[in-house]
């Protein structure tokens, strides 16, 4: 195929607003994107700059396939945002970004490492202005293989390569935290003992948080779209599972979304026979208004960016901070515990949904420049 090499001069209309992907970078409060089309593989990378902030943008690298590039894009920037109120709330001087792969089929071997390496010099190209670890679709293994050309830019290494390793179960560790609050709050139990919890999605974040949850001495359900994943947990963790479709409309105390994001919508919300909701996964509302529906409903939500911070806070420490695992652990119990209950606090002060009150909190932090407000 012969490139089009004419360029457009001034008066070259550009097709917006019937421009789909101009109308999509209007609709979104980020700071810029990065494209490339990755010709060997056929690959799309994207990598969603939100915001720099607080510092340089930080956040995971997601690799899956999608139905179109338009979604892929759409993935990423909600992502980037969701990583922006993370990184503010948890006081880290981190801006928000997200890199999405997305792959027409899943990619092993040469022809995976060979993307990933290219990936890598992306990144190093980048210059630090995003920063990057695993997220779904990715391990530490990979994340090795990415800092071969990436360096310095690449967090989530394995353990043998001197890093933090499999962000998954310190995640974990901030999520159980979160739902022992929730448990507090509403049954007045320290504890999860006897409780029941529905847990949606059995990757490295549910499958830990299921066994942590069952050690405490929970009811413990799980679901996955994957057979074979559910199987695999279930020969550690003993627990009932459910199938996708019945899993909104399921009895539980606590429900615990630990897969994909969008599931807490005007077509589930009405479903849930839970009493509250903590999990794992980023971006679990469909829109903002759904937060207003599970007021409405009388579910207590705690925010998915409030609770899902381990793998940032946790990662981050032990990456480049030297934090020990036991001290990571710590400080990501302490403070998903301290933030919640000022979320909760300030919703029942104020007659508000917690995800009102917590981006609140966001926006005080990200225009006090990074100093937190209450600070002198
Ligand atoms: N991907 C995880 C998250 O969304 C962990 C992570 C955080 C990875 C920050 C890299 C950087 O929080």
């Amino acid at each position: 195929m012969t490139p089009d090499l004419a360029c457009p001069t001034a008066d070259t209309p550009l097709s917006h607003p019937t421009d789909p992907l101009a109308e999509q970078l209007a609709s979104w409060d980020g700071e810029m994107v990065i494209l490339k089309h990755d010709r060997e593989t056929g690959v799309t990378i994207v990598i969603a700059v939100h915001s720099t902030r607080l510092g340089p943008a930080d956040g995971g690298t997601r690799m899956r396939t999608y139905p179109n590039t338009t979604v892929a894009i759409a993935d990423a920037l909600g992502l980037a945002r969701a990583m922006t109120y993370k990184h503010a709330l948890s006081g880290m001087a981190c801006g928000g970004g997200k890199a999405v792969i997305a792959i027409p089929a899943p990619l092993t071997g040469e022809t995976r490492t060979a993307l990933l390496r290219r990936y890598g010099e992306v990144l190093h190209r980048l210059g630090g202005m995003f920063q990057t670890g695993p997220d779904v679709g990715m391990s530490s293994a990979d994340m090795d293989v990415i800092a071969e050309t990436g360096t310095p830019y690449v967090g989530g290494r394995s353990p043998a390569a001197g890093g933090a390793g499999d962000t998954g179960e310190i995640t974990a560790v901030g999520v159980a935290a979160g739902i022992e609050v929730v448990c507090e709050r509403l049954f007045g139990d320290v504890g999860v003992r006897g409780r029941r919890v529905l847990v949606q999605g059995v990757g490295s974040v549910g499958a830990a948080l299921a066994r942590r949850l069952k050690t405490a001495g929970a009811t413990v359900l799980l679901s996955d779209v994957s057979e074979p994943a559910l199987t695999a947990v279930q020969r550690s963790v003993d627990a009932d599972d459910v199938p996708p479709s019945d899993v909104y409309a399921t009895e539980c105390d606590v429900f615990a979304p630990c897969a994909v994001g969008g599931v807490l919508t005007a077509e589930t919300i009405p479903q849930l026979r839970c009493r509250a909701i903590v999990g794992g996964a980023n971006c679990q509302l469909g829109t903002a208004e759904d937060a207003e529906r599970l007021y409405r409903r009388g579910i207590l939500y705690a925010p998915d960016f409030a609770v899902n911070v381990g793998g940032a806070l946790g990662g981050t420490g032990m990456d480049y901070l030297g934090w020990s695992a036991a001290e990571a652990h710590a400080r990501v119990v302490a403070h998903v515990r301290d933030i919640l209950q000022r979320i909760f606090d300030g919703a029942e002060r104020g007659r508000t949904s917690p995800e009102t009150v917590a981006r609140r909190m966001v926006e005080d932090r990200l225009r006090s420049g990074g100093r937190h407000p209450a600070s002198p």
